[in-house]
């Protein structure tokens, strides 16, 4: 079982897309264990955005994710972060497959809506930042149907 980071960037938040791409991860049969609508700060977008300090688009990044409110989600599941990242398509909207949220939802390369750990490695120092207090502990009832846990 893992656990993922999911940030919805502002642009999902300005666009009112926010419920209908959550939606997509609900449907999937990934569980929600953690949510939350915040700004990000300049201190919090430099840690999460470390690996990619030195690249041109650094500066851009940092602006738009800090310049209104996000959506910080923890999801969890049996490979949820492969399993979110294949759901969100890739990196730019429009060079992402129809039928993934990238792909459905936007056309852009810089505003692409959503943000997935990479891998579980990554996933694990994201959640520390975003959820510091750590995530819920429960249980769908649908558990053991959704997961092959049986
Ligand atoms: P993310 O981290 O947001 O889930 O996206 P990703 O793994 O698919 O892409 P990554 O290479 O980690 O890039 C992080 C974010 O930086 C922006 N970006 N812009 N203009 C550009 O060439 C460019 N390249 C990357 C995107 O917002 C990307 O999601
Ligand atoms: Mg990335």
């Amino acid at each position: 079982m893992e656990t993922t980071l999911i940030l919805l960037k502002p642009d999902a938040l300005h666009r009112g897309l926010a419920g209908r791409i959550l939606t997509r991860f609900e449907e999937k049969g990934l569980q929600m264990v953690g949510l939350k609508l915040m700004t990000m700060t300049q201190e919090i977008a430099a840690q999460h955005y470390a690996e990619h300090v030195e690249r041109p688009f650094y500066k851009g990044l940092v602006e738009f994710m800090t310049c209104s409110p996000i959506m910080a989600i923890a999801l969890r599941g049996p490979g949820a972060v492969a399993v979110s990242r294949s759901l969100m398509g890739k990196t730019f909207g429009n060079e992402a497959d129809p039928g993934t949220i990238r792909g459905d939802f936007g056309n852009s390369r810089s505003y692409n809506l959503i943000h997935g750990s990479d891998s579980p490695e990554s996933a694990e120092r994201e959640l520390g930042i975003f959820f510091p207090e750590g995530t819920e502990d429960w249980t769908p009832i649908t558990a053991p149907w959704l997961w092959d846990t049986e």
